[in-house]
């Protein structure tokens, strides 16, 4: 088929190439000139593990092209994917002035029938709201709009793409069903199914799942709170409910809280959605609220052990807001980065990806290290904000002769609490006890 993908992002990116490598002629069209002018001298412009193979490999075989000319793109594409932001308004509802300012130079230029999809994670109803912006300018018969939201994770995109759990289809059109199930098909041999339903159904599907897995990271933070108050241990109890098959084993770590660039805004863009239609989701407000302080809970421990934070100077380790991603949006560790420079302290940073994102942000408040170890001379002590492999194993002799005191703030549970006693560092974790504490952060 041919294909164009509108907006080369995460999601569009990953999308146009992986069509391409089913065979599929696919021109991805974006409006930022030096975007596209990289990917057409074959750089790919995000860090996704895998992406760079394929991207080569499509490019070189002729199937994967670039433009910012959206009518030239969309000429001979039989259907259109949107994956363009949607990023909260100011009232947090998701701000559609991307997805429907295409819809509306679409309407302008379409001559014969496509199939307009929708990829972008999009509140219900948006999909009407598609086919009357088209509608201002093109024949009705000239396409059908479909919901197709997407559902992978940064850092594992590719894979995620390439084999489906399911694949989610919005439409009421018999003929556009037909079409998407031909495209689909390559991606589901296993079995795994592609779910047809209605547009706002399956618009809905994409928020419900996301503020799913948002409340149960959420419950399990609010948990491993309670654990470091009662003297409970989180890891023990995450196996003991994860073993229970009704629960799964999966988003149940505990942490400083989710970002990225879907749970926070997704979230909040399903209560915004909920108040308009006159229905308070109260279990969304609260995950809203507790992932909020979960974000700097690790800043008390930190003051719990050093005092007063002025002056003290503090390694960071991972700025990416989850490994395995160079994205940084909503991600946790800018959260405690701004904490700690209220507070009067300094932070030297390495994340393996993230940096380039981070010092066109924050360069002037903080510093960079070329690596993990240079990131750890002369500082007070190390916090770990993302739980890269790298930091999974480090040489901690070298730690601790490179911090002025053994002492690290960890909050993703990268270590066990024997070892880290054995090794005589004080560490402080979530949800569970605190090793070698001066002070008592836990009661
Ligand atoms: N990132 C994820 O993991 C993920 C996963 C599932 C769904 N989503 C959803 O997919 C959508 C896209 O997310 P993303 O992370 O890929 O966004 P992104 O910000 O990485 O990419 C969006 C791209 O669209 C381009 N763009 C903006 N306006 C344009 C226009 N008028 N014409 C052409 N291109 C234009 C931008 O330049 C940018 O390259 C969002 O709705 C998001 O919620 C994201």
């Amino acid at each position: 088929m041919n294909i164009a993908v509108v907006g080369t992002g995460y999601v569009g990116l990953v999308t146009g190439t992986c069509f391409a490598e089913t065979g599929n002629h696919v021109i991805c069209v974006d409006i930022d000139a030096n975007k596209v002018q990289m990917m057409k001298d074959g750089k790919v412009p995000i860090y996704e593990p895998h992406l760079d193979v394929l991207f080569e490999r499509n490019i070189r075989q002729g199937r994967l092209h670039f433009t910012t000319d959206l009518a030239s793109a969309i000429k001979d594409a039989q259907i259109i994917f949107l994956a363009l932001p949607t990023p909260p308004g100011e009232d947090g509802s998701a701000d559609l002035k991307y997805v429907l300012g295409v819809a509306d130079d679409l309407g302008r230029i379409i001559t014969d029938y496509k199939v307009i999809v929708d990829k972008s994670t999009v509140p219900v109803g948006t999909s009407e709201k598609v086919h009357a912006a088209l509608a201002k300018h093109a024949k009705t018969d000239l396409f059908d709009v479909v919901s197709n939201p997407e559902f992978l994770r940064e850092g594992f995109a590719v894979d995620d793409f390439l084999k489906p759990d399911r694949v989610v289809v919005g439409t009421s059109s018999a003929r556009a069903q037909k079409v998407m199930e031909d495209l689909y098909k390559p991606f589901v041999r296993q079995g795994n199914p592609i779910i047809f339903m209605d547009e706002r159904s399956a618009e809905l599907t994409k928020y419900a799942a996301n503020a799913f897995l948002a409340t149960k990271i959420t419950f399990m933070n609010e948990i491993a709170n309670f654990c470091e108050r009662v003297g409970a241990d989180v890891d023990k109890v995450r196996i003991g409910i994860g073993t229970d098959s009704r629960i799964g084993k999966r988003f149940l770590f505990p942490g400083i809280g989710y970002g990225g660039s879907c749970f926070p805004k997704d979230v909040q863009a399903l209560a915004k959605s909920g108040n308009d239609a006159g229905y308070e989701f109260q279990i969304i407000k609260a995950v809203m609220e507790v992932n909020e302080d979960q974000k700097t809970s690790i800043i008390p421990k930190i003051k719990s052990q050093f005092g007063d934070l002025k002056g003290k100077h503090f390694a960071l380790w991972g700025l990416a807001f989850k490994p395995d991603t160079d994205d940084i949006r909503e991600a946790p560790a800018l959260y405690v980065i701004d904490e700690l420079v209220a507070a009067g302290a300094t932070v030297t940073a390495f994340d393996p990806e993230a940096m380039p994102n981070v010092k066109k942000l924050k360069g002037d408040k903080m510093n960079f290290a070329k690596d993990e170890y240079e990131a750890l001379q002369g500082a007070d002590a190390l916090i770990i904000a993302t739980e890269w492999s790298l930091f999974r194993t480090p040489d901690f002799k070298r730690v601790a002769e490179l911090l002025k005191e053994k002492t690290i703030f960890d909050g993703r549970n990268l270590y066990e609490l024997d070892e880290m006693e054995k090794l005589g560092f004080t560490y402080v974790s979530v949800g569970r006890q605190t090793v070698g504490a001066k002070k008592h952060v836990s009661a």
